[in-house]
């Protein structure tokens, strides 16, 4: 018989997590309680854009390894699950800090509905410290009864199935042998030798946090070195070739451009933020970082306002929504902080993106100046200038002659430097990348 699975919790983590463990022949419950959400993944379709995950929720519900409940209680009574893993939503409080309010519900249904005593593995992103304190609460609920682990998960938005399934590393903090009672189960996923880490719940989840700092630093300082490239005239594009030929740098996340956005790094930049006052600890680093970014997101207005004083009599074909490729999510996309900047001032937008449209035009204000697009051609005809946010591939194929056709604008704002300068110049056309003169 296959070994069962909970996972609480179906927001990007938790059905990933889910369909995942399913399709490596584990039986799972998924518990989902938002009864919409929960009506739309029993039926294999997917609330937000993640490719290849509605393909394997399908087949986890075909080879019967699925099911789906509505609360905890019910899955707990239903499976007789040993594993619990935990990935319910820990949003941003007002002041920074991580609300654990889901985290501590969905632990107190574990400890109060379990038959037996239970694995509760943390997958949502926590504050340092969280596991100790719930392993706490638990225990003084009913003594012995759960051990409390941290599973932090690594996994991209747009590549989030082919992450899980073939991770570089898993990290599980927890108690030694809950370590590697857990740490059995991923057992099939590490192929080639990628390493099962297993360590505190401490370091786990500040390895967590830590990772997304730094990678997250990596973006802006790229970004920085971006802004001295374009005041002396020198090219961001071959500054990174340099820097990643170095194998002590490495060649990832060295991409300059409109900074960085998502549901993770922001928040997790901001919690770690939090988590350094609450210890008295020098942030410096991590806060200039944060404010860098929220810049370096609106790095071409002025440049726009500069270049089209009139805003009222401008329209802007805007190329991309979403934070990056590959997803529908708009959480800190670079294109509302933009939007939002300069619809205040009166200009106005043809905007489009092949998967966003939806979640964007239920996160922007709603009295910002908005036309939706059904494609990049459309956006582009009666636009003054084009400015692109979000590199998917249907962007970046755009070449100087295509856009002599459906543009009557000459500006270009590439906020990805996907295109080229010089053919672009050469067409006649005004070119600005971020970090290329
Ligand atoms: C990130 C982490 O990579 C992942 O491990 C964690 O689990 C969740 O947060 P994700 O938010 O999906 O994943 O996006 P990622 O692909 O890491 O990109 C984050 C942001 O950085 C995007 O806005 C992207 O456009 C930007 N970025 C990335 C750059 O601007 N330049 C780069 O070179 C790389």
């Amino acid at each position: 018989m296959s070994q069962k699975i909970i996972v609480v919790g179906a927001g990007y983590v938790g059905l990933v997590a889910g369909a995942c463990f399913g399709s490596a022949g584990f039986t799972v419950g998924i518990v989902e309680t938002n009864p919409d959400k929960l009506r739309s993944i029993k039926d294999s379709n997917v609330p937000f854009y993640e490719p290849g995950l509605s393909d394997l929720l399908k087949e986890g519900i075909a080879k019967k390894r699925l099911s789906f409940y509505s609360n905890q209680k019910d899955a707990l009574e239903s499976l007789n699950a040993q594993f619990i893993f935990c990935a319910v939503g820990t949003p941003e409080s007002p002041d920074g800090s991580a609300n654990l309010s889901y985290v501590e519900a969905a632990l107190k249904d574990c400890v109060l509905n379990s038959k037996n005593h239970v694995y509760f593995i943390i997958k949502s992103t926590v504050p340092v410290g969280t596991s100790q304190k719930l392993q706490k609460m638990a225990d003084n609920i009913t003594p012995g009864k759960v051990s409390v682990l941290n599973n932090p998960e690594f996994l991209k938005e747009g590549t989030a199935v082919s992450d899980f399934l073939r991770p570089e590393r898993v990290v599980i903090g927890g108690s030694p042998e809950a370590v590697e009672k857990v740490g059995a189960i991923y057992e099939s996923f590490l192929l080639n030798q990628k390493p099962l880490i297993k360590i505190d719940s401490v370091s786990a989840e500040l390895a967590k946090l830590g990772a997304n700092l730094m990678l997250a630093s990596r973006v802006s300082v790229v970004n920085q070195i971006a802004r001295l490239s374009s005041a002396t005239g020198a090219d961001i594009r071959s500054i990174e070739k340099v820097l990643q030929s170095d194998s002590r740098i490495g060649s990832k996340y060295l991409y300059a451009g409109l900074g960085f956005g998502g549901s993770c790094f922001p928040k997790d930049i901001k919690n770690f933020i939090d988590l350094c006052k609450k210890q008295g600890v020098d942030a410096s680093v991590a806060e200039a970082i944060d404010t860098f970014n929220d810049e370096q997101k609106l790095i071409f207005v002025n440049q726009i306002i500069k270049d089209f004083p009139k805003a009222s009599s401008t329209r802007i074909a805007l190329l991309g929504l979403a934070f990056k490729p590959e997803t529908d999510d708009v959480r800190e996309s670079p294109a509302l902080a933009i939007v939002e900047k300069l619809s205040a001032l009166g200009y106005r937008f043809n905007a489009y993106d092949p998967k966003a449209m939806e979640t964007f035009k239920a996160s922007v204000k709603k009295e910002s100046n908005v036309r939706y697009c059904s494609c990049s051609e459309e956006a582009l005809k009666d636009a003054d200038a084009l400015l692109l946010v979000t590199e998917w591939q249907e962007f970046q194929r755009i070449k100087a002659e295509d856009l002599k056709t459906c543009f009557k604008g000459k500006h270009v704002y590439d906020g990805k430097n996907v295109y080229s300068a010089t053919a672009l110049k050469d067409a006649g056309y005004i070119y600005y990348g971020v970090g290329r003169s």
